[in-house]
């Protein structure tokens, strides 16, 4: 099986210009990429990316596919087609299933299923307390061995520091990333919103900024003797991004991830209480949205990742104060980030690209997010002059929680490779919109 992908253009990654380029796969590798490569294998699969962006395949560190357990939500195989729509190759997926992933048996599960679907590449990461109810550690050394990439218990924060002590003790023993989800419950229990300007105008109960800051700056202490990688996800505040930026500074090994919704809407864009806009942690002040635009470019935070966590209409039409947190996000940030970032020249598409693909890779240690002779043929073809509504029906995903309904954006994944592989493919419905449950 081989393609000869023709005429892409590829970030030069020297002057970051882009630069037409040809790539010819054999099975699941990058066989060769030069600036031309003849056709003239007739077992060569010939495909045309004039004018068109190729990306190293997108990578996702947090997502939530909901299996086992939360079915109606999503599944692997509904959550991996939505990565490939969104042209994610990769993604990591978190352990608030149910069971939880805290033993060997559910990641063998969640791998096997992952291997089924075939559209994207599943990592699981385990839980860091069994159930993730913060009292026991998992058997982290099984559940390595078993393939988890890290542990984390995402969805609540690990309320005792001598909990947090102990996992990061035996993360570091067996060689696994903590990726801690922050929030202190004393004083986020009850909000559902940002303390701040919407919050007061709604007389909602507010989480304030402290409840994840305090987590950062006691964890980054905890990790500081220890060694071991510590990963924030999902950061929201401004004092979070000062804490990981000074421990940064020290040379510790801190790194952290930003949502697309975190770096394009604050409290303020909220237009009425409404859970499409509701998750955790929650969108928070305009001065915190800048500091995240400001820790993305200056490397304090080191990726993008989307916290896909799709739910029901019913369970998300329940009203701000009762629904569950959460929105979706693979198939519309790429697009988002562009046309809000890139195109408004906060961002170079490079860097865009650089925290989406091979940062991501380098600090989990994945041998993907290049391209590159020799690797897993993982690749994203993107038309940057596409411009269409984000249209929630269209979506792979059984979610259709997102905020970002109507929005007009540019840059939309036509194209997704994986393992040499297409996973999806916009110009062929049949593949796109199959034999799918
Ligand atoms: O918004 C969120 N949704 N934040 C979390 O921490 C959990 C996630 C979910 O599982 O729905
Ligand atoms: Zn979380
Ligand atoms: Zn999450």
């Amino acid at each position: 099986m081989k393609k000869l992908l023709k005429n892409g253009c590829v970030l030069d990654p020297v002057s970051d210009d882009l630069i037409e380029i040809d790539i010819l796969i054999e099975g699941t590798y990058i066989k060769k990429i030069d600036t031309h490569l003849p056709v003239n294998d007739p077992d060569a699969e010939v495909i045309d990316l004039s004018g068109k962006f190729v990306s190293p395949g997108l990578i996702d560190m947090h997502v939530h596919f909901r299996e086992p357990g939360f079915e109606k939500k999503e599944t692997i195989a509904s959550g991996t087609r939505a990565a490939a729509r969104g042209g994610f190759t990769t993604v990591a997926c978190m352990p608030n299933t149910r069971p939880v992933t805290d033993s060997v048996e559910v990641v063998r599960e969640i791998l096997a299923k992952a291997e089924q679907a075939g559209c994207a590449r599943v990592l699981p990461y385990g839980a860091i307390t069994v159930r993730e109810l913060g009292q026991e550690l998992t058997d982290m050394a099984a559940l390595k061995a078993a393939g988890v990439i890290g542990v984390t218990d995402d969805g609540v924060g690990i309320q005792s520091s001598k909990m947090m002590k102990e996992a990061m003790r035996k993360a570091c023993q067996v060689g696994l990333p903590v990726v801690a989800h922050c929030e202190d419950d004393t004083l986020a229990k009850g909000g559902c919103v940002h303390d701040g300007t919407f919050a007061s105008r709604y007389h909602l109960q507010g989480i304030p900024s402290e409840a994840e800051s305090i987590h950062v700056g006691r964890d980054i202490l905890l990790a500081e003797d220890i060694g071991v990688h510590y990963h924030v996800c999902h950061i929201s505040a401004e004092q979070s991004v000062r804490l990981v930026r000074e421990a940064k500074s020290r040379g510790q090994k801190v790194t952290a991830e930003v949502t697309p919704h975190h770096l394009l809407l604050c409290d303020e864009d909220i237009p009425e209480p409404n859970a499409l806009w509701k998750m955790n942690p929650p969108l928070r002040s305009r001065k915190d949205r800048e500091a995240l635009i400001e820790g993305l470019k200056d490397g304090t935070i080191d990726i993008i990742a989307t916290d896909h966590a799709p739910h029901t209409a019913a369970e998300k039409a329940m009203g701000m104060e009762r629904a569950p947190f959460g929105i979706v996000g693979l198939e519309t940030a790429f697009p988002l980030l562009y046309t809000h970032l890139v195109l408004k020249g906060v961002l170079t598409l490079a860097e865009l690209i650089d925290k989406m693909t091979r940062k991501p890779a380098q600090i989990f240690g994945l041998p993907y997010g290049v391209l590159a002779e020799g690797l897993p043929a993982d690749l994203t073809v993107i038309d940057l002059e596409e411009e269409r509504a984000i249209d929630p029906d269209t979506f792979l995903s059984k979610g259709r929680n997102t905020p970002f309904a109507g929005w007009k954006v540019k840059g939309w994944p036509v194209l997704t490779i994986m393992n040499g592989n297409i996973t999806w493919n916009q110009a062929d419905t049949a593949l796109t919109f199959g034999d799918f449950e």
